[in-house]
């Protein structure tokens, strides 16, 4: 039914295209339109075909593709071909990128030009460069409050300067990632203005209501986003004497995507941006999309539906760009993000491996590896075209989210054991060297997550401080632990901009406006570019950290087996500090790769000849491929100093 309904309605609207589209030569577009549009008319229609203005609004759609593709600069398109034959380019080994906020890493857009060289030198080809649109001085939850979607930032620089960023980011070789905040709008956003001057057509943009009566009905089941400075869900705004739903904080509004118009302006929005040489969309707070009473107004089917129809969207106008994901929801829900019953992603391409990243800190502060093997173990396997974003640090804060299940499983009360998690790196474990902060206490649930920059989470902070060099040393060989897994684990690693040099929590952030009672900004840097100097100093501890991932980045570009093509198998070892897994290339098994990390304080022995052969794995004439070590000898076992990592290759 659904196609032949399709296929008039298609006609319908070519017909009633506004003339100036209809005299384009727009050979692919029309291609593209006509293979994407059965998918596109059957969930625009089940979000919106109950609607009276269903045709007007699905004109209105055709019509952004068409003028956005009208717009796509040529260079972008030769792009766009080039990706439709190479589909799976994205998961590539050679990509390694680094999420930064501009001001902090150079003070602005055209600083941050003038220091492209600086990531190239690391190894760095993908740049997420965190909000870059206007937003409002102080409540702008560091720029994911959006107050113009179609205007840079002027603190950090103008359209044009993003522009030509982008050029010079392409004429590297190198790939733009950026946010588009999809879920919410700043009140001050000019949607935000006229819904509160009482124009209803704004006020539908919204979740708004007249009385307490449905935001108490939402607020049954709502979780709360941030307890301790924005509780509850919703606002009053006394201007509009009415209330507003805030899930995030009380100046977030939340869009509503029941109203198809919002749909069709984020999409205008999303090609915009697509069109100014972004290649990848962030795209922020997915799981929140679609809010229904009764539930948690997450990861609800239309938020999915809404996810699939933006890309078979982009399919059309810009169909190199991609979507991540930003779902920081359990991991069988993070995988739907993918899309559900599919083999290559129908929703976003790439997601944030949000739960790979906390077990990675579990194993930190247990030193061992049972939850880490546990939790990997549950997490579902990801689709063929799809893949994760590997990280150890971000912008924001990290939130224990693995399976109490999984909890169990590997020996520990579920209960116990987060609080356990959260007191070491937040300074009441006596015995941690960690210093981080708690963030987004929840006395009600007993929740907890945790702020902290990587260095001095693992303990680096502390160590500097006592000039105690034992304890540098293994602080940097933790930081180089972590960074050999994501590196080697299958997916994009994403580097935390600070990171690459060591750099420590950051106490002055609460001198700055609008900062105070968000501790997140400890981790949020702004570069000292004269620390960042040292690292070409042999010796310095900038070198030591910097220096050694560069040559790991450049090691794991050379490895096809580390390419992400579900090709990784946990290996089991009997000692529980180490963990261990194959990495199998596909197209020359022989040349596969044995990872294996100890997370241990102290020293780890491995028996090679007790594991057994391993897909190709003989255990003769293995080589470290990071330090170029080969080992001959397999009949003693294998030592690891504290935190030490090897990448086997038995060529
Ligand atoms: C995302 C961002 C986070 C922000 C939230 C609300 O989770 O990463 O920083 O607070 O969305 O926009």
């Amino acid at each position: 039914m659904y196609e032949q309904l399709s296929h008039s309605l298609l006609n319908e609207i070519l017909n009633e295209l506004n003339p100036d589209i209809k005299k384009q030569q727009l050979r692919h577009f029309y291609t593209r339109l006509g293979a994407n549009f059965y998918a596109i008319y059957t969930l625009f229609h089940q979000l919106y075909g109950h609607r009276e203005d269903f045709k007007p609004q699905a004109l209105r759609l055709v019509e952004t593709l068409a003028r956005q593709y009208m717009h796509r600069p040529e260079a972008l398109k030769l792009i766009d071909i080039a990706r439709e034959k190479d589909y799976n380019w994205f998961l590539s080994q050679e990509w390694v990128g680094m999420a930064l906020y501009s001001d902090g890493f150079a003070d602005n857009l055209k600083g941050l030009k003038s220091k492209l060289s600086y990531f190239q030198e690391l190894g760095v080809n993908l740049l997420h460069i965190m909000p870059l649109l206007r937003c409002p001085i102080g409540a702008s939850d560091g720029g994911y409050a959006v107050s113009d979607f179609r205007e840079v930032d002027p603190r950090i620089g103008s359209l044009s300067d993003l522009q030509s960023l982008a050029k010079s980011i392409r004429e590297r070789e190198m790939l733009l990632v950026m946010d588009v905040v999809m879920n919410h709008t700043s009140n001050e956003h000019a949607w935000a203005e006229k819904a509160r001057a009482g124009e209803r057509r704004y006020q539908d943009y919204y979740y708004v209501f007249d009385n307490r009566e449905m935001p108490d009905r939402f607020e049954e089941t709502l979780p709360e986003i941030f307890p301790e400075t924005a509780p509850g869900n919703f606002t009053w705004d006394a201007v509009m004497g009415k209330w507003v739903m805030t899930v995030f904080n009380n100046y977030q509004w939340d869009l509503n995507y029941s109203n198809p118009a919002v749909f069709i302006e984020m999409l205008d929005i999303i090609l915009f941006w697509a069109n100014q040489g972004t290649d990848i969309v962030r795209l922020d707070a997915v799981a929140f999309l679609w809010k229904k009473v009764g539930t948690l107004c997450q990861n609800e089917r239309e938020a999915h539906l809404l996810l699939q129809l933006m890309k078979d969207c982009c399919q059309v106008t810009a169909p190199g760009v991609l979507f991540i994901a930003e779902a920081i929801v359990a991991p069988v829900e993070v995988i739907k993000y993918f899309g559900e019953d599919a083999v290559i992603a129908k929703e976003c391409e790439i997601a944030y491996n949000a739960t790979t990243m906390a077990l990675l800190w579990d194993a930190v502060a247990t030193k061992n590896a049972k939850l880490l093997n546990q939790g990997i173990q549950s997490l579902p396997s990801k689709l063929d075209r799809a893949t994760w974003l590997n990280y150890l640090r971000c912008h924001d804060d990290i939130g224990l989210g693995f399976d109490d299940m999984d909890i169990q499983r590997a020996g520990y009360d579920p209960k116990q054991h987060r609080r356990f998690i959260v007191d070491y790196f937040t300074g009441a474990y006596a015995d941690s060297p960690a210093r981080g902060m708690k963030f987004g206490q929840n006395n009600k649930t007993g929740d907890a997550r945790i702020s902290g920059s990587l260095a001095s989470l693992v303990g680096l902070e502390m160590a500097l401080e006592r000039k105690d060099p034992d304890e540098i040393d293994k602080a940097i060989q933790l930081i180089l632990l972590l960074h050999s897994i994501i590196l080697s684990f299958g997916g994009i690693p994403l580097l935390y901009y600070g990171d690459e040099i060591g750099t420590t929590n950051n106490y002055r952030y609460f001198e700055e406006e609008g900062k105070a009672d968000d501790n997140r900004w400890i981790h949020r840097p702004k570069i000292d570019w004269k620390k960042a100097a040292l690292r070409t100093q042999h010796g310095s501890l900038e070198y030591r950290i910097f220096d050694r991932l560069k040559k790991m980045i450049a090691v794991r570009k050379s490895i096809p087996a580390f390419a992400d093509y579900n090709n990784r198998e946990l290996i089991p070892l009997e000692n529980p500090h180490l963990f261990a897994f194959l990495r199998t290339d596909l197209q020359q098994p022989s040349h596969s790769v044995m990872v294996v990390g100890n997370f241990d304080a102290s020293t780890q022995e491995l028996d090679l000849c007790a594991l057994g052969t391993r897909g190709h794995f003989q255990y003769k004439g293995m080589k470290d491929l990071y330090s170029g070590t080969s080992f001959a000898n397999f009949k003693d076992p294998l030592v690891f100093d504290p935190y030490q990592f090897y990448w086997f290759s038995d060529q």
